[in-house]
């Protein structure tokens, strides 16, 4: 994918200031801090575009960054987060279930998950929140840089394992410090933009 140009549109935790005019969308989720805006920021090649933090729990909103004026990222809050107030916790997971069971824009989600550890409970719940919703998705096994070659396959084969995926189903490693993986989730992220719209019950669809 050629970018020609990225820029941050908006921010929004209410469904009726998201974008209106229809562009796909490609919505990044994980963890916090399991690198969502790195990885944004590398496949963009936009140093600081999203914003990215070592603590966890930066990214506190809906962010729509709009591609070439074709289509949009999104990226999300993380979950799993114990030291963001429970209220608020309750609002980000909320809005962020609404999205992505309602949104009709939304092609596809890249699940990002931390190479360096088993999925959590919350990763497979979320898988199965974008499972029942009908949403293809791609796992992101991120910060490959940090794993020792030798430990790499066993780590991406317990991810899968865990996450209860097929045998064949190939977990894409991603380094956003070494820009591995950036081909090839470029070519996947492609491949989705072509394919027909979803639908939903979307009220506003
Ligand atoms: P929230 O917005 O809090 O949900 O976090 P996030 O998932 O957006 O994570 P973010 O991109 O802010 O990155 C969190 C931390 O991980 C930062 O310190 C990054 O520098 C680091 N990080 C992100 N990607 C990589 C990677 O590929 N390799 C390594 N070694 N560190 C990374
Ligand atoms: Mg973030």
């Amino acid at each position: 994918m050629q970018v020609n140009s990225s820029r941050f549109v908006l921010s929004a935790l209410d469904p009726a200031h998201y974008p209106k005019d229809r562009f796909p969308e490609i919505a990044f989720v994980g963890r916090s801090n399991v690198g969502k805006s790195s990885l944004l920021n590398t496949l963009l090649n936009r140093k600081g575009l999203a914003k990215t933090s070592g603590t966890p729990g930066k990214t506190q909103t809906l962010n729509f960054f709009n591609i070439n004026e074709k289509f949009y990222f999104v990226d999300l809050p993380g979950y799993g987060f114990a030291k963001v107030p429970k209220s608020m916790k309750d609002t980000w997971n909320k809005v962020m279930v609404e999205y992505l069971q309602t949104r009709s824009n939304l092609r596809m989600v890249i699940s990002l998950v931390d190479a360096r550890h088993e999925p959590s409970p919350l990763d497979i719940q979320m898988l199965n929140i974008l499972d029942e919703a009908s949403v293809p998705t791609l796992v992101v096994a991120t910060k490959v840089d940090k794993l020792k070659r030798s430990q790499r396959n066993k780590s991406l084969n317990l991810i899968r394992e865990t996450l209860g995926l097929p045998d064949d189903y190939h977990v894409l490693p991603f380094s956003s410090v070494e820009r591995e993986g950036v081909k090839d989730l470029w070519q996947v992220i492609e491949d989705q933009l072509q394919a027909p719209e979803r639908i939903t019950d979307d009220e506003e669809a």
